[in-house]
């Protein structure tokens, strides 16, 4: 029994000494679950732990979890001497830090790969005190490229029976794999959705990465036109999750028609006569249909949209109406408007063309133009504005009221709409004769006088010319209207004569008498004949003097002035004797003027001809000074 007792006593003992055993393990190893780094860098996997002994004394060992689930080392340490072990993935590329009196070891893995994201087992032994291990998972990241989405280039109709393609979005290379996500607007598209699919395609590269691409297909609304799609790419990276979006693309969305638009698209405002009309239809569908014209119920050609209506009238007006035919629904739609174009007739004037009437009466002529807005009629006559309105009344009429009356009839509203008309009026009676010429004037004798008369009257007056000693009268010309004559004669005058302008019509017959007195040339000025004339073309001077209206006292003028030129006279030639003589010397001088001789002779030469000439001063002087530049010449030719 008390054996028993002994052996029961052991075995508790044992069991005592086991439980106190583990209780009292010194060994402790602590690590984080994870570790998270992207492709390409450097991860960091710490081993912490806890001895009670000295921890140069402990050995560490790094494992691997393969992907078999197969256990390798990969380091071995103790106090003396550390070991990578030969052949494995990490051989080159792993370092432990921290052995010796530290109690935390870290395990170093360069340019980490894909395959290098396994389970890490830090194994901690401290000989007396036990062991412990902990373990830690290394995650490997690797940000996909910048995401492409690519739309359908064709337009979708809304009519599709099921989901249409609206395009594709691709995240390439990334790891682990990222999530597409798209979006209309502002919202998300889920499969869930009625009428939308999501397709994805998930590659797994060569290199380990992964490939996403996704497909979204819908079915099209009318609004999806003003709508923009978008991709939103959602990926892990050490630490948490990035989001990036693609750009964002419209679809061209077709839809029926179901209305049409049809307007005048120019001119715009009013239409008138002669315009040419452009009639633009629209419908509201996507893509425009095919249009139909009709103008009037008379179908026309057309440009697409647009009808051209050249040179417009009245008869234009009516109904346009545009039709389309829904080459989807193939249901018909209809758009129309109203043509309307304004016109102004050409203007008419009672009375028409011409008028005749007496002097004294009273006429109302009336200008009027048909047309479809209010119009505006004012009258002109030589350009100058007489009477606004539709009348014109001309009292008691006068010589002075006949004449042409143009009337332009406007409509105020619309810029180009205008028209006009004219009225001759003739105002009947005896003629008159408009004063023109002094009736008396002086002539010289055997020289040809001009004369002119102009008469006025209805009907155009007869004009006769007569003189009351029958001189020649030669018809210079006659400028006839049918109201007024102007006649031009020229008359021989020998000795004073009397020349009458008779102009009659039927109301009767006026004249006007011209007296010509025929002078006889003065011969006080002859001293003065020899300078002067050089001037002989007197041909310039004497008609102006003499048609030029002279007063009925000339004969006293002349002697007056005479005086005055003949003082003239005498100064200029001193002055001329004076340049003469200087000149002289001059030539003299150098040599060039044989002694004895001067130009005076000369200058007197084309002395001839009787007419006395009002002379002006310089005139003479220029001429002497010609004369002496004349003689100058034939000296150097000696
Ligand atoms: C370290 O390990 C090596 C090889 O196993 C051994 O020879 C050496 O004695 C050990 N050193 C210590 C201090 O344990
Ligand atoms: C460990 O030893 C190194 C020298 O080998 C010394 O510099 C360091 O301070 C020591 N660290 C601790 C925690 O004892
Ligand atoms: C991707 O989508 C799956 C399923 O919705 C989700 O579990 C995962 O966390 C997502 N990944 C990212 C990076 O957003
Ligand atoms: C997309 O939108 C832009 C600007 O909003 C526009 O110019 C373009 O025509 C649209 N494309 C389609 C296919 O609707
Ligand atoms: C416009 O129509 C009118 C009347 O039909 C015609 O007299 C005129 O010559 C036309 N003008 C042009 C430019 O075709
Ligand atoms: C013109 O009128 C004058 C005076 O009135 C008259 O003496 C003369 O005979 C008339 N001449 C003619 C040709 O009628």
């Amino acid at each position: 029994m008390a054996l028993r007792m002994k052996a029961c006593m052991f075995v508790g003992l044992f069991l005592l000494s086991l439980a106190w055993k583990a209780a009292w393990a010194k060994v402790q190893v602590n690590m984080e679950d994870r570790v998270e780094v992207f492709l390409g860098d450097t991860a960091q996997i710490t081993c912490m732990f806890t001895v009670s002994d000295s921890p140069d004394n402990v050995i560490i060992q790094w494992y691997m979890i393969t992907k078999t689930n197969v256990r390798l080392r990969i380091y071995y340490g103790n106090g003396t001497m550390q070991v990578v072990d030969r052949g494995g993935q990490f051989t080159d590329k792993i370092s432990v830090k921290g052995m010796g009196n530290s109690s935390e070891v870290v395990l170093t893995i360069r340019d980490v790969k894909l395959e290098d994201e396994l389970e890490f087992i830090c194994h901690v032994n401290g000989r007396s005190d036990g062991s412990d291990e902990g373990r830690t998972v290394l995650k490997v990241f690797a940000s996909p490229d910048r995401p492409i989405i690519t739309g359908e280039e064709s337009g979708i109709s809304v009519s599709n029976e099921y989901p249409t393609k609206i395009g594709s979005c691709e995240a390439k290379n990334g790891y682990p794999r990222p999530n597409i996500t798209w979006y209309r607007d502002q919202s998300s598209l889920q499969n869930t959705q009625d009428g939308v699919i999501v397709g994805t395609l998930v590659t797994k590269e060569s290199s380990g990465l992964y490939t996403v691409q996704s497909e979204l297909h819908l079915n099209v609304v009318k609004k999806d036109k003003d709508s923009f799609f978008y991709c939103e790419v959602s990926y892990l990276v050490p630490g948490g999750t990035k989001m990036t979006e693609t750009n964002k693309i419209n679809i061209t969305v077709y839809y029926p028609t179901t209305s049409l638009d049809v307007w005048v698209e120019s001119p715009k405002g009013s239409v008138k006569e002669g315009d040419t009309v452009e009639v633009h239809c629209r419908a509201d569908g996507n893509p425009q249909p095919l249009f139909t014209f009709m103008h009037n119920m008379e179908e026309l050609e057309s440009d697409l949209n647009v009808l051209v209506l050249k040179n417009v009238t009245r008869q234009s007006n009516g109904n346009i109406m545009c039709t389309a035919l829904d080459l989807d629904t193939y249901e018909e739609s209809l758009g129309q408007t109203e043509l309307f174009v304004d016109y102004l007739d050409p203007a008419i004037l009672i009375p028409k063309d011409t008028h005749v009437m007496a002097q004294g009466e009273e006429l109302m002529a009336t200008c009027n133009a048909l047309s479809s807005l209010p119009t505006h009629t004012v009258w002109f006559k030589k350009g100058k504005k007489v009477a606004e309105g539709h009348t014109l009344t001309l009292k008691d009429a006068v010589f002075d009221m006949a004449g042409t009356y143009v009337c332009v009839v406007k409509v105020s509203s619309l810029e180009g709409l205008e028209t006009s008309g004219s009225l001759r009026v003739f105002v009947e009676g005896r003629p008159e004769i408009k004063k023109s010429a002094d009736p008396v004037q002086e002539v010289s004798p055997e020289k040809s006088q001009k004369l002119s008369c102009h008469a006025r009257g209805y009907p155009t007056p007869v004009i006769t010319w007569s003189s009351s000693d029958k001189s020649q009268i030669l018809k210079l010309s006659q400028r006839e209207t049918e109201d007024e004559v102007l006649s031009v004669v020229s008359i021989k005058v020998t000795s004073d004569v009397t020349a009458y302008c008779n102009a009659s019509n039927d109301h009767g017959t006026v004249s006007i008498s011209f007296s010509l007195k025929a002078i006889v040339p003065t011969t006080s000025s002859a001293p003065s004949t020899t300078v002067t004339t050089p001037l002989v073309p007197v041909t310039v001077v004497a008609p102006v003097t003499v048609t030029t209206v002279t007063p009925v006292t000339p004969p006293k003028r002349v002697k007056k002035e005479g005086s005055g030129v003949i003082i003239a006279v005498i100064i200029i030639c001193i002055l001329l004797l004076a340049i003469l003589g200087s000149v002289l010397y001059f030539l003299y001088k150098k040599g060039k003027l044989p002694c004895g001789r001067s130009g005076k002779q000369d200058l007197t030469k084309p002395n001839k001809g009787g007419i006395v000439v009002e002379m002006k001063s310089d005139n003479t002087e220029e001429a002497v000074l010609l004369s002496v530049n004349g003689d100058k010449k034939p000296p150097s030719d000696q």
